[in-house]
């Protein structure tokens, strides 16, 4: 009882503050499935979300929050087995022309080799800054945990806590750095036969569909006011966040592949 009247109290401070807490994600509560008509799935009271595609359409979900900087953790399991042409999503974006946007895609290969994990970020409409990595593991065998940290210093992408790519605030130097456009938490599978793999050379094979993608663990951290100065007061963790010395290692170790 008690615990669960901190939890409560938490929670009500938590909306007061305009903080999201980081705790288990419930699909139901946490976010909509926007489009498939059907191939996104919730299941386990919750717990679980799926995104399918075939030759009709793929699918996509969602956040019903929007954050401004944050801690963004989600754990996927990729379509095995065959999955040229297809890819996955896990991002942030901002609305409009001028958004800000925060990407992981993962692009599919021909069953036996390996996916491509492709990162990128826009800052007021202008992306072009794509870095492709290739995984350590196989990603289709079991979940793994794939995070975004966004505070006002840089942008972080880690794979199962890893970080593989940071992107530095360069403002001072000119750079646009997304900054006061709150984002939504957004995933989908798509086909991309024309581009995803091997440059477009392996098309998607449909005798396989649907392609089939899993969700859980959404973990969203972030703040859900637009006053960051409050956030950053009252959440100080991942606000001012940086990579420490071996963690800046782990950075030059990862396999980068362009
Ligand atoms: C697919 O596998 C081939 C052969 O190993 C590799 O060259 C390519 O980068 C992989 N990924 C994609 C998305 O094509």
């Amino acid at each position: 009882m008690a615990s669960d009247h901190k939890k409560t109290l938490a929670f009500v401070l938590s909306l007061l503050l305009g903080i999201g807490l980081a705790r288990a994600g419930n699909f139901y509560q946490d976010v909509d499935i926007t489009w498939g008509s059907g191939r996104g799935k919730v299941l386990s009271n919750g717990q679980l979300l799926t995104l399918s595609l075939d030759s009709g359409s793929g699918s996509g979900f969602q956040s019903k929050s929007q954050y401004l900087y944050g801690r963004f953790d989600m754990q996927i399991k990729l379509v095995p087995g065959d999955s040229a042409g297809t890819v996955t999503t896990f991002y942030l974006s901002s609305q409009g022309s001028q958004h800000d946007e925060i990407d992981f895609e993962f692009l599919g290969n021909a069953s036996g080799d390996p996916y491509t994990v492709h990162t990128n970020v826009y800052s007021q409409g202008k992306g072009g800054r794509e870095q492709q990595f290739r995984m350590w593991f196989d990603p289709t065998k079991d979940f793994h945990t794939y995070s975004v940290l966004w505070n006002p210093s840089h942008i972080v992408f880690y794979v199962d806590g890893t970080p593989i790519r940071e992107f530095r605030n360069r403002e001072a130097i000119g750079v646009a750095f997304p900054k006061n456009q709150p984002m939504r938490v957004y995933a989908s599978i798509w086909d991309a036969e024309d581009w995803a793999t091997q440059g477009g050379r392996v098309k998607t094979d449909w005798t396989k569909a649907p392609f089939t993608a899993s969700y859980q663990g959404l973990a969203a951290s972030g703040c859900t006011s637009p006053d960051a100065a409050a956030c950053a007061r009252s959440n100080g963790k991942w606000m001012s966040q940086e990579l420490d010395s071996a963690a800046q290692d782990q950075l030059r170790s990862c396999r980068r592949t362009t």
